[in-house]
Formats: structure tokens, sequence, C-alpha cells
């Protein structure tokens, strides 16, 4: 393992490369990163690297992200199928056909898309947002449109409850933040009475309204250490994000809410990357991301959505 990092940093300077890494990796990938982040952040970060390689550990469609931004820059990820339940949830055939039956019907939209999606899908896409950003983009959607929300149902939920905006909502959900049990919950809650319930928005309704703070990775992180006092907080997000919440805040307590069969609130795509993959990729230049006919499209969206 210690020989396995070290070849890890030296490739990285022979190669002049850049590592981004999602606080849903492996704690032993985040601590070999250059960049840690939740989606918003690492997208703004990946457009400030100043070396021609970037690595990103974390799923396609971030890695995607990533080229999108900066198509000069060689983008790589240790593991081409690493992949997200919610970018399935809408293919972008799909997509294109609903938004014009909405349109042959006389409805005005936008369509507003969670970062979670693939590009042919951000293509045709008015608006990109994060779990960091949507709140602050959906306020901006003119009021003489509707909003076609995909395709988290949850998260579109979610916004439809703190924004008052209503929404037509695309019925896909994260594999992770789906599985959460709240019989679990509450018996955790009722043994622990003084722990505070934090929350992904990706998680259903039943979950969030027994949270006292739902927020994304970088809002639990903000939230969290706003807290001076040692607490025990119970997570109910991947399980990885609590190395993060232990590295930066160690003087509170974290337990993972359980899942409702097992204790997997891991995402299984996220952890196709590994250590060995890492140096692999770096090593051989691939897996690459390479530039599609539709990234033109999809960037002018996420510029427009993430970085003004
Ligand atoms: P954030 O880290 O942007 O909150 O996203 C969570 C997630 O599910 C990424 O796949
Ligand atoms: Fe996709 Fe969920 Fe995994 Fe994030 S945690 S990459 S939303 S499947």
């Amino acid at each position: 393992m210690i020989d396995l990092v070290e070849e890890i940093s030296h490739l990285k300077k022979q190669k002049q490369a850049t590592i981004l890494a999602h606080y849903y990796q492996e704690g032993e990938i985040q601590e070999l990163a250059d960049f840690t982040g939740d989606s918003l952040k690492l997208a703004r970060a990946a457009t400030q690297v100043e070396t021609p390689v970037i690595v990103f550990c974390g799923v396609h469609f971030m890695a995607e992200t990533a080229k999108m931004l900066n198509p000069e820059k060689q983008v790589l990820l240790p593991d081409l199928q690493a992949g997200c339940s919610l970018a399935d949830s809408c293919p972008a055939n799909k997509l294109a056909r609903f938004q014009e039956m909405l349109r042959e019907n006389g409805r005005k939209l936008h369509t507003v898309t969670y970062i979670n999606s693939s590009a042919a899908v951000k293509a045709l896409s008015d608006w990109i947002v994060t779990s960091g950003n949507a709140e602050e983009i959906i306020r901006r959607v003119p009021a003489e449109y509707e909003i076609l929300f995909a395709p988290d149902r949850h998260l579109g939920q979610y916004l439809q409850e703190v924004t008052g905006r209503k929404m037509i909502l695309w019925n896909g959900s994260c594999m992770v933040h789906e599985i959460f049990s709240v019989g679990d919950l509450l018996k955790v809650k009722k043994q622990m009475p003084r722990a505070l319930t934090i929350a992904h928005p990706e998680c259903p309704a039943n979950i969030r309204e027994h949270s006292d703070f739902v927020g994304g990775t970088e809002g639990m992180l903000k939230y969290v250490g706003g807290f001076k006092e040692p607490m025990d907080f119970l997570v109910a997000t991947e399980a990885n994000m609590m190395w993060q919440l232990e590295s930066k805040f160690s003087r509170h307590r974290y337990h993972p809410v359980p899942g409702i069969t097992c204790a997997c609130n891991k995402c299984p795509h996220m952890a196709r990357n590994t250590l060995e993959k890492l140096r692999d990729c770096l090593a051989a230049g691939r897996p690459e991301i390479t530039w599609q006919p539709e990234f033109g499209k999809a960037r002018e969206v996420l510029q427009r959505s993430l970085l003004n």
C-alpha cells in the first residue's frame, strides 16, 4: 500500500497530472487528491487546474463535466464503467420525446437538470444544477416558464418544498440514497436523542422530514463545522462522506443511517475506482474521456449555470 501511494505520487509528477476526488471516494483516494469536493466545487476546481492532465476520481458524468469545461486537457477516469443510477434513469432520447410532447401541448418550459446526467441530456437542458446551487438556479427561472426537473424526483420534490415552485418531475432516483430505512433511523434517534440527523436532498421525503439538516455534501461540512462542542451526527448519505467529516471535524462522532436491507449505503459506481486503477490510469494515460459532438452544447449550459 505504501509502495502504491509512492508510485502514484511519482507518476502524478512525471505525467504532470492533478487528481480531483469526490467525497464519496474511499478515504485512501481522497487523501492522495489535490482537490476534494462536491460536484460543484470539483467542476469549478477543474477550470483552475494548471497541469495538462486531470485524473477524476469520481463517476463518469463528473469526469465528462471536467472535460467539457477543459476541452484542451486530457481527462482520465480510473474506471470508465463508474456510472450513476440517476444518470442512467434519464436517457437523452426519452427526455427529448417528453419535452416534445409537452411543447406540442402548448407548455412553455425550462428544463432544469441535475448534474448527475449524461452530456447528451445536459445538451437538451436550459440549466444544470448541483446540490450546491439548485435553489439559486430555480429562483432564476422566469415565472412564465414551467420547470421540467430531471432526473432526481427526490431532489426535485425537496426543491419544490424550499422554493415553493411547482415542477414537473422526472422519475429517477439515486440507488444509494433511496434505500435508507426510516424505521432504523427512528430507532437510532430514540437511542441517541441528542444526535442531529443530516441528510442529502437525494433522500426520499420520509428521511428528510426526520432530519435536522438537508443539504449536499459541501453543505453538510459547513453545517457540522458550525458546532464547536462535540456532537453526535446521524449521516444519511454515502458512507465515504464520513471519512471527510471525520478528517475535517474530528471533535464530533458520526454514525451512518442504516439501509433497509443492510448497511449498504456505499455507491457501487464510486467504489469501482481503486488505488490500483488510479496508478494504472496514470501510467497508461487511459481510460480517457474523449470529446463528443454533444459536448459543445452541454458546455454552454454548464458554463452559464455553474461558472456565472
Ligand atoms: P454532491 O456531492 O454534489 O452533494 O453530490 C452527491 C452525489 O450523489 C454525487 O453523485
Ligand atoms: Fe449516482 Fe447515487 Fe452513486 Fe451519486 S451516490 S454517483 S447519485 S448512484
